[in-house]
Parts: structure tokens; C-alpha cells; sequence
């Protein structure tokens, strides 16, 4: 329950592929680890496997590849997402990018995950960037969500190493759990009514955080040393 407004944080996801964050979500939910309900969950791709995770009363999906323009298709997405009066909206491998206009609409409310340690790697293929530069470390980044691809305030991140022989695929595959445990962690804090963004910077329980949280062993998050 949200202390200030007295009933169970309303979350809006939005997805593009397999669903395996939306799934983390669910089951956090299940277990009580996160007070929240799933109001909607939003797809630009029909056939996207995470729609298949939640009841059909809760699905929506268009191809967003009909629509004459990115403008066209964010306005009829906001006004399907809005409907939903959610209190967090959150990118949970949503692959399109969001225009002004819609990061607008749910500015402050608006959460990506995004697999890199932020500000590194922003956009694709991450995880063979981060080889190509030889990285010791790699992980996942939540963050509030701006028009500049994955440029926002960054909330929380999780990482692992690096270690020898690592193609793409083991370093994705194994960064996956934490980026699970990242985003239900995060979202526990965004469900509690305990973040909010103010003039691009992430507020915790009202203080401004000047270095990301990140997640521990156990999957908690401690306030960050590093950048
Ligand atoms: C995740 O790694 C997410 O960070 C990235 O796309 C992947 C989506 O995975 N943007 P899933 O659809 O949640 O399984």
C-alpha cells in the first residue's frame, strides 16, 4: 500500500518481446515482495511473448509498424496506458523508442531497464560493447526515462564481472537474474511511494541521490558509492 494514497500502487508495463522482466514482476507481486498491481500490460509488437504472461483483460497491443509515424502510434499508446491511471509506468524490454510527447505525459513516473552500467553503452548490443572494451564489469541500470535514449537519472543498477571467455550470450545470460532482482527491487521503492525525479535528479524518501543505488548480493539496495 502506498502511505500517501492509501491503496496498492498501480503499474503500467510496457514490453516488446519475451516478457521475462514482466514475469519477474509477476512473481515478485505473487510473493509479496512488491505491493503493486499490474493494471496494463502494453506492447508495439502483437505477437510479443510477454502478453502471454497476463490475462487478456490486461493485454494491449498495435503494430506499431502500421502507423504512418512514431508521434501517431505514442499518442493512441498514451491514451491506453493513461486509461489505466497507473502510478508507474515501466519499460520492461520495450525496444521502441518513446517520443517527447509520451515521456512527457508520464514524466516522473516513467522507469526503463536498460542492460549496461549507465552512462555506459546507451542503445544496443550492449553486452558485446562492453567485451569489445575489454570491461571487467558489466550489469543493468533502472532509470527514469527522458527524451534522450536511456539519458535519465539513474535509480539503481546491479553488476558482475567479466569473466574470461565471455561471448555476448553468457554475459546477457548471466546478467539477467540481477537484472531481475534489479527491477523488482526498484520497483518495491517506486510501489512504497520512496522515489520521484525532480530536475533530473533521482529523489529517495526525499533526499537527492547522488550516485545510483546498487543491488547487493542478497538483492537489496544500498546506497551507491560509485558512479
Ligand atoms: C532485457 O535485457 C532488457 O534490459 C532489454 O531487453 C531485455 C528484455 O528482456 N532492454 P525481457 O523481454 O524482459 O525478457
Amino acid at each position: 500500500m502506498n502511505p500517501s494514497t492509501g491503496r496498492k500502487p498501480r503499474l503500467a508495463v510496457l514490453v516488446s518481446g519475451r516478457g521475462s522482466n514482466l514475469q519477474a514482476i509477476l512473481d515478485a507481486i505473487a510473493r509479496g515482495e512488491l505491493d503493486a498491481e499490474i493494471v496494463g500490460v502494453f506492447s508495439d509488437r502483437p505477437d510479443a511473448a510477454a502478453l502471454d504472461r497476463v490475462a487478456p483483460a490486461l493485454r494491449w497491443s498495435l503494430e506499431a509498424r502500421q502507423f504512418p509515424d512514431r508521434a501517431a502510434f505514442d499518442a493512441i499508446l498514451a491514451t491506453a496506458v493513461e486509461a489505466t491511471a497507473p502510478d508507474w509506468v515501466f519499460c520492461a524490454g520495450y525496444m521502441r523508442i518513446l517520443g517527447d510527447a509520451f515521456v512527457r505525459g508520464f514524466d516522473g513516473r516513467l522507469l526503463n531497464v536498460h542492460p549496461s552500467l549507465l552512462p555506459r553503452y546507451k542503445g544496443l548490443r550492449t553486452h558485446a560493447r562492453a567485451l569489445q572494451s575489454g570491461d571487467t564489469e558489466h550489469g543493468a541500470s533502472v532509470h527514469f526515462v527522458v527524451p534522450e535514449l536511456d539519458a535519465g537519472a539513474v535509480v539503481a543498477q546491479a553488476r558482475i564481472p567479466v569473466q574470461p571467455g565471455d561471448t555476448p550470450e553468457s554475459l546477457a545470460a548471466r546478467l539477467l537474474p540481477e537484472e531481475h532482482r534489479l527491477v523488482t527491487a526498484t520497483l518495491a521503492l517506486a510501489a512504497a511511494g520512496r522515489l520521484a525525479e525532480h530536475g533530473g535528479q533521482v529523489q529517495l524518501d526525499g533526499q537527492t541521490l547522488f550516485s545510483p543505488l546498487h543491488l547487493d548480493s542478497t538483492g537489496i539496495l544500498r546506497p551507491g558509492s560509485r558512479s
